[in-house]
Formats: structure tokens, C-alpha cells, sequence
């Protein structure tokens, strides 16, 4: 017993360490958050275990949600403090299932940090359940501007099949709610199930049976088999390889057809075509991908230099937030680790004319990766495709993803500026 008292003071003696570390780097990446960031919410809990999902929630129970709250509220309060005021227009909430909970108590506190009367954009994902009309009105209270409905199958066999505690006659009812409702709402469909062939036809009805509510929005999701789920190592080792066989082209025309237009991920109609452009993970305004804040056990946060990861373990997040600390667990500083790699830059227009990479790589000492890396991300600019602004302080890349390497190429811009100047 003894011996697991010390133990557990050294491990959190060494995850205090760390987390210092990862603080002080946070707190001036913080600094960069910017109108177009977006909060992102993890309600870590889940009374489900579907076969198929990857996203590890924690198995809800009312203790544990509790106890989770009030650390969240917590979370909440430190950030207020770090943003000073600042107040996100782009909120998601996700999970888990975050309609496990009372909007009270999950949304209510949120107001350090948003203006729920002043939203560009708030998404809330919910699972089908029975009391569905009631939480949508609750959800009403904090302007909630579109509701993303797990339907996944309407065929009961599947669903009992995944372990999921729902059914054809509940996501029929939370359709037809839906479609009688002024939200812009949309559904996730997912395909490749196991033994999905033997209803092969069914699967098309449903679809139909689906549209015939005239959801705003459809995400058609290619199960992946990953390690997190039930369906890694049976038989599908590749999931890659599995994923494409499932053909959707089918699927795809009959939205067309219908007037459904793809923004981003999304099969969109009517407002959610504007609406959509702003996405949890990219801004189809501005062309970039925005700063992400996640805030919950196991959120993500995407930062303009830096990716980080709440931790998982109530335990761990509780003792951070007592110490008044930032909840997580690893920080990927692109200013200080590899270069993350920039796979996302597509043609553009400017021409970046006068640049010396020798001179500007004798500057910035680099491992090998990292000067290909970076030399193939300067003839991009050099050959005219890449779109880029800078202002003198930012550089902006659109559908570039934060990176050492833009971190680099943003020091050179500004000491080209400065030189000019
Ligand atoms: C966090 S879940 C949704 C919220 C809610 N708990 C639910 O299940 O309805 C977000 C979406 O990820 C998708 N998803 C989960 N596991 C997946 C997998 N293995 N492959 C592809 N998509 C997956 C599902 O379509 C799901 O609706
Ligand atoms: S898919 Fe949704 S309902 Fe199923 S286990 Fe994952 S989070 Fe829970």
C-alpha cells in the first residue's frame, strides 16, 4: 500500500513537470486565438459500447459524470481567465453522447467563454433517444444553431448487432421531430458494417426513408477498423483496403439529384450550404483550418503551432485543474518537435519572387527530413502554388495545417518584411 502511495507521487510529481512545461508554451500559443477559433466540448461519457467505435468514451455513470462536471466548470473558469475575455463565436459539443446530461449543467456554464447571442455557428451531436422533444427545447435556451443526430442504420438487426441502446422506432421519432423543428440538422449514416450485405436492400430503403424527412445535412462515415474497436485484427487488418470496397456513388447521385450539394465532408441542403462552411475542422470563408480549444476529458486542441490532448483519466485532469493547471497530457510544440507534415497545401496565386533558401537554412539549423521538407514547401511558393496573406506579423496559408515548417517560412517572411522596411 505504501508503495502505491509513492509511486503514484512520483508519477504526479513528474506529470506536474511536464505539465509546466506544456503550460508556459500553451499560455503563449493562447495568445493567438483568434475570431474564427472554435471551442470545441467533449462530454467524455457514453452508455453505449458500439462495436464499431473508435473514440474510447467512458462508461457513464452519474458519480463520474458529476464528479467530471464540476472539474469541467473548473476548466471553464481557468481558460476565462487566459483568454481574458474573449468569447467564441464557433462552439461543438460532442463525445460520447453529451445528451446524457442536462444542458444546465453542460452548456449553462459555457457562458465564460461564449456568447450564446452573438453565434456564428453551434453544433451539439446527440444519439437518438426517447425524451429527444424535451432536450431540444432546453437546447433552444442557448441558441444552438444545428443538431447532428447519430442515426448510423435504421435496421434494428444492426443495431442490436453494434450494441447500440436504440432503435428504428426512436430514430424514426427523432427524424420526424427534427424535420418538424427550425434547426438546420443533419445525420450521420455509416456503412460497412459486419454482415451489412445480407441487408443490402434494406440499406437502401432506409436511406431513402432517411431523406424523405429532408435532413439539412448527411455525413456518410466508411467504418474504419481501428485498434479502438471490434473491428480491428478480424479479418481486417487493412482498413484502408476495406474502406474501399464500400461504394457509395449510388447514394451520392440520389443527393444530387436531389439538390444536396458536398461542403467540406457534409452532403448539405438548403441553409446548412452556408452554414457547413464553417466546420469543426476547416473554414470554407476564410480557407484556412481554425485554431481549435477542446476543452473535457480526451479533447483535442489544435493551436497555430501545436497540438495537444487532454488527458483521459479523471484522476489525472482532477489533479491538474486543483493545481490550477492546464488538464494535458502531451503538447506537440511544431516549434519544437519534427515538422508536422504539410500535406495540405493546394495550388494558389502569389509568387513569393526573392528568397535565398541557403541563406535562410544556414539561419534555422535543421534535421535532413526537415530541410526536404521545407525546400518542397518554398518551391511551392516559388512556382506560384501557394496562396498565402501575411500582414507584416501573421502569415496565413490556407488549407495549410499549422506546422514547424509554416512557423519557419513565417520567420522568413517577417525578417524579408523588416529587411524591406
Ligand atoms: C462521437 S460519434 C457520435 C455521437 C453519438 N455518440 C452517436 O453515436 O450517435 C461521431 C460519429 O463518428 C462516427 N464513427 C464512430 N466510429 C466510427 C468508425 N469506426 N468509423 C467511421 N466513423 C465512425 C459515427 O458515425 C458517429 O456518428
Ligand atoms: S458511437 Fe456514439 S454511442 Fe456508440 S459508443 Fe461511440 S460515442 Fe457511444
Amino acid at each position: 500500500m505504501k508503495n502505491n502511495i509513492n509511486k503514484r507521487d512520483k508519477d504526479f510529481k513528474n506529470i506536474f513537470k511536464q505539465s509546466r512545461g506544456i503550460e508556459k508554451i500553451l499560455r503563449l500559443e493562447l495568445k493567438k486565438i483568434r475570431k474564427d477559433s472554435l471551442l470545441y466540448i467533449n462530454y467524455p461519457f457514453c452508455s453505449n459500447f458500439c462495436n464499431f467505435c473508435i473514440y474510447k468514451p467512458c462508461l457513464y455513470n452519474q458519480f463520474n459524470s458529476d464528479e467530471f462536471l464540476k472539474y469541467y466548470n473548473k476548466e471553464i473558469l481557468l481558460y476565462a481567465d487566459i483568454l481574458n475575455g474573449f468569447k467564441f463565436k464557433n462552439v461543438h459539443i460532442g463525445g460520447g453522447t453529451p445528451n446524457l446530461v442536462s444542458p444546465e449543467l453542460l452548456i449553462k456554464p459555457l457562458e465564460k467563454l461564449v456568447d450564446f447571442n452573438n453565434l456564428e455557428r453551434f453544433i451539439v451531436e446527440i444519439l437518438p433517444c426517447d425524451d429527444f422533444e424535451s432536450y431540444l427545447e432546453e437546447l433552444k435556451k442557448y441558441n444552438v444553431t444545428k443538431i447532428q443526430l447519430g442515426v448510423q442504420t435504421l435496421n434494428d438487426n444492426i443495431l442490436k448487432q453494434e450494441n447500440r441502446r436504440t432503435s428504428r422506432k426512436v430514430i424514426l421519432d427523432c427524424l420526424k421531430t427534427l424535420a418538424e423543428s427550425d434547426f438546420i440538422w443533419s445525420v450521420d449514416l455509416m456503412y460497412g458494417f459486419r454482415n451489412e450485405l445480407l441487408y443490402c436492400n434494406n440499406r437502401l430503403n432506409e436511406f431513402k426513408q432517411v431523406l424523405d424527412f429532408h435532413p439539412n445535412g448527411m455525413h456518410f462515415y466508411k467504418l474504419r477498423a481501428q485498434q479502438e474497436n471490434n473491428y480491428y485484427g478480424k479479418k481486417i487488418h487493412r482498413y484502408s483496403t476495406y474502406q474501399k470496397k464500400i461504394d457509395l456513388l449510388y447514394f451520392e447521385k440520389i443527393l444530387r439529384k436531389r439538390g444536396y450539394q458536398k461542403v467540406y465532408d457534409e452532403w448539405c441542403l438548403g441553409k446548412n450550404i452556408e452554414h457547413a462552411k464553417i466546420s469543426v475542422c476547416y473554414n470554407g470563408y476564410s480557407g484556412a483550418f481554425p485554431s481549435i480549444l477542446g476543452l473535457g476529458l480526451m479533447a483535442k486542441s489544435h493551436l497555430r503551432f501545436g497540438l495537444g490532448m487532454n488527458f483521459k483519466r479523471l484522476r489525472l485532469y482532477k489533479f491538474l485543474l486543483d493545481a490550477n493547471m492546464i488538464p494535458m497530457r502531451i503538447f506537440h510544440n511544431f516549434k519544437k518537435t519534427n515538422i508536422y507534415p504539410v500535406f495540405n497545401i493546394y495550388t494558389g496565386i502569389k509568387r513569393l519572387s526573392r528568397f535565398n533558401l541557403g541563406r535562410f537554412l544556414d539561419n534555422n539549423p535543421l534535421t535532413k527530413a526537415e530541410e526536404k521538407e521545407l525546400e518542397s514547401v518554398f518551391s511551392l511558393f516559388k512556382k506560384n502554388y501557394i496562396n498565402y496573406t501575411y500582414d507584416g506579423d501573421e502569415l496565413k496559408i490556407p488549407k495549410a495545417q499549422f506546422s514547424k515548417c509554416l512557423y519557419l517560412l513565417e520567420n522568413y517572411m517577417k525578417s524579408a518584411y523588416y529587411f524591406k522596411k
